[in-house]
């Protein structure tokens, strides 16, 4: 079965050929995979986490670079054998081309199946193999376009050096027309987005801040809340370009690296949590309570989180935890 697709990507010919050899970026572009360890130049040692149709296996095999054209594009190959699950492979030729807004990555893919997987039938596996082949080059997209200035892969690919390019050295988010400029826990994060496209989504597709969820995607359920500016919102209410000048601070950037917010310690002293799916954005919630300088008693707690939904734990303990993380902070005060 062969299939293809093309990336527009939001950044300059040597940046995307410098993050196509990176090995850190590539493992991040394979949905489901566990590890990634070199074994030799281009070539990598895997092991990915796959569902085909009623078959779920772990495939231990390889991804492999080749007939590297540096600046217009290679081979990109992987293998893997999934135990009684049968075996696949997939090879893409990629192709790099220059475009008005950066980047144009174009890819030809073709996979193969046996043993069990082959039972399934070819439609199914067909449409799966797509979808891999589709997730990791919106991935790569996602990852290379607008990367800030310290997300650069660190060392430059062979093959590029070998072309002499300023790949290793170039900046990210050069070339990058950036019409979404904000900070994000502190980060400065530079992207070229749709303007439809909403914030939760470039934090959690392109950022990978996926402690913000989304439950219903039409602002009832509050699953969604960060900070913004100081104040909280339902990410799947604002867009990305509406945020920009912004400072963002998601669940994942409230404490400090390695500490726990006096709202998290309260959540889980009270048991204001089962299966955690409101948390995040109950506590980014109470936060701007919080943080807004108003008292904190039964009356604005309930307001403050009267757009967040919790669907098993109930909201006495959440109340508790809010307010035994108020009269914390006021101790500490
Ligand atoms: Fe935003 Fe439900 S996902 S309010
Ligand atoms: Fe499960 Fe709130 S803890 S929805």
């Amino acid at each position: 079965m062969e299939f293809k697709g093309t990336q527009t990507i939001a950044a300059s010919r040597e940046v995307v050929w410098a993050c196509l050899n990176d090995p850190r970026t590539l493992q991040q572009c394979i949905e489901g995979c566990e590890s990634f360890s070199a074994l030799e130049d281009g070539r990598w040692q895997a092991v990915v986490l796959a569902s085909v149709g009623p078959v779920k296996a772990r495939f231990k095999g390889s991804v492999t670079i080749s007939e590297p054209q540096p600046l217009r594009g290679y081979r990109l190959s992987g293998e893997g054998e999934g135990g009684i699950a049968g075996f696949g492979k997939m090879n893409a030729v990629v192709t790099l081309a220059d475009a008005e807004d950066g980047t144009t990555l174009d890819y030809v893919a073709q996979a193969t199946v046996g043993g069990k997987l082959a039972q399934i039938g070819s439609r199914l596996v067909s449409s799966v193999a797509m979808k891999m082949a589709d997730t990791f080059f919106t991935r790569f997209n996602a990852l290379v376009s607008g990367l800030a200035p310290d997300a650069v892969p660190a060392a430059a690919p062979d093959a590029a050096q070998a072309a002499g390019t300023a790949a290793a050295a170039a900046p990210a988010d050069a070339g990058v027309d950036a019409n979404v400029v904000l900070t994000v826990n502190g980060r400065p994060v530079r992207r070229r987005v749709d303007d439809r496209t909403l914030l939760v989504d470039l934090l959690r597709r392109d950022l990978r801040l996926t402690g913000t969820h989304v439950g219903c995607d039409t602002s009832q359920c509050g699953a969604c809340t960060v900070r913004l500016d100081g104040v909280a919102v339902k990410s799947c209410s604002v867009l990305a370009v509406q945020a920009s000048g912004g400072e963002v601070v998601t669940i994942e950037g409230l404490a400090a690296p390695g500490t726990v917010h006096a709202l998290q310690e309260a959540f889980t002293a009270c048991h204001g949590l089962q299966c955690g799916f409101c948390t995040p954005g109950m506590i980014m919630a109470a936060d701007g309570l919080l943080s807004s300088g108003q008292p904190v008693n039964r009356e604005t707690i309930c307001t403050a989180i009267e757009g967040n939904i919790c669907r098993c734990t109930g909201y006495v303990n959440i109340i508790e935890a809010i307010e035994q993380a108020a009269h914390r902070a006021k101790e500490q005060a």
